[in-house]
């Protein structure tokens, strides 16, 4: 079915070229038909084509003349709806509505990433808040957005592209000019098919959803720069402010004098009305008194220098390996162990990991003594509690 005579058994030797309308090669004189693309053709398929001809010729022309070059058939090329019909414009409004409603999902989506209420709160077992519907919106508006898209595309190519069949056959070799000028008005005649120059509509709701759909894109930058998405951050924050007092899990204050040397206490912020696990589970932290000889020793981290009170010291209870309590404490050594991995902190240089797999110090909580003797923290951990994340250093 290809524009060349093929012999219908390859095994037999080709037919006479003047019998099976073939004829020689041309010399190469100057035309833009090259040799290469007419050895490819019979001459009655391709006559000789001026370079005035050649430039004169219309865009159904240059296809022909490009199908023809290619060894491509056109079988047959058919549309589905009758151009200009009613059928075809109720096709034409049901791709953009898909593509409509698309954008509309993505500009839902949008709206919800940015502004919906995404944080967890506390409920019954059973009971649902706005962020439990959260991550199902965000994946029911983008989601539907790409499948109306693709109904879109697929309701397009059914009902409003023409059907064609056609055969090429394969060639090697360079392409010459004629063939570049003749793909091109191929191409320039597809697009013409597909009908998004004259169909405004469509055009329109596919511009605005693929638009709008890229927006998606920059959802994490839009958003970062309309909402920070640090600020209240559980993971950088802990339930520790300014001068709240350090408590025991009872609730009571500690003085200096309550501690002997070497004691640890493990305590909790002083929070007004009552504390839940929520607010105060990464907030525990080990009030230690070094003994004096540890302490005149004491290397401070820098920039922390003025993070302990005399010979006291208070560190997460959080290890930096993979979060478990650390609990032990050895005063002697003035070494803090963590009972699920074994690393050591070194007390006297600042909770530095000196032995196991934790590569970091633990936190430290700057403290000092308020007006009525009692320890409180100056500020929140200055750094993220616990196992280290990957931009755990981004604190705002
Ligand atoms: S969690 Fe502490 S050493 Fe692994």
């Amino acid at each position: 079915m290809s524009g060349f005579n093929q012999p219908d058994n390859p095994t037999e030797p080709p037919a006479d070229p003047a019998t099976a309308g073939h004829q020689p090669s041309h010399a190469s004189n100057g035309d833009p038909v090259s040799d290469v693309a007419r050895e490819r053709l019979d001459a009655d398929q391709l006559p000789e084509i001026s370079d005035e001809r050649l430039q004169a010729m219309s865009q159904d022309e240059l296809v022909d003349v490009g199908s023809k070059i290619d060894g491509v058939e056109v079988v047959s090329r058919e549309y589905r709806l009758k151009p200009g019909s009613r059928a075809e414009k109720g096709a034409e409004r049901r791709v953009a509505m898909c593509f409509s409603l698309a954008a509309l999902l993505v500009l839902a989506f949008l709206v919800l990433y940015i502004w919906f209420p995404w944080k967890f709160t506390d409920t019954k077992p059973g009971e649902f808040t706005l962020a439990s519907f959260y991550t199902p919106l965000l994946g029911f508006t983008l989601g539907g957005s790409l499948l109306l898209i693709g109904a879109g595309l697929v309701l397009w190519s059914r009902d409003l592209m023409p059907h064609e069949v056609s055969i090429q056959a394969r060639h090697e070799g360079a392409s010459p000019e004629i063939e570049r000028l003749a793909t091109a008005a191929t191409l320039q005649q597809g697009v013409e098919s597909i009908g998004i120059g004259r169909r405004t509509m469509i055009r329109r709701s596919l511009m605005g959803a693929g638009g709008l759909f890229g927006l998606v894109l920059l959802v994490p930058v839009i958003g970062g720069m309309i909402k920070n998405p640090y600020k209240d951050n559980a993971l950088y924050y802990t339930a520790w402010r300014k001068n709240m007092r350090l408590v025991r899990l009872n609730g009571t204050p500690i003085r200096p004098s309550d501690m002997e040397p070497g004691a640890l206490e493990t305590v909790f912020p002083g929070i007004e009305g009552s504390m839940t696990p929520n607010t105060i589970a990464d907030s525990a932290t080990m009030l230690i008194r070094m003994h004096q000889d540890q302490a005149d020793k004491f290397q401070a981290r820098p920039g922390q220098e003025d993070y302990r009170w005399n010979e006291y010291v208070a560190y997460s209870k959080i290890c930096s390996h993979l979060g478990c309590p650390v609990s032990l404490y050895e005063q002697q050594t003035g070494r803090i162990l963590c009972p699920c991995h074994q690393s050591q902190f070194d007390v006297t240089r600042d909770a530095k990991p000196i032995f196991g797999p934790a590569t970091r110090s633990l936190a430290s909580l700057p403290i000092k003594l308020d007006a009525d003797g009692y320890f409180v923290a100056r500020h929140d951990y200055r750094e993220a509690v616990g196992p280290a994340f990957w931009d755990r250093e981004r604190r705002p």
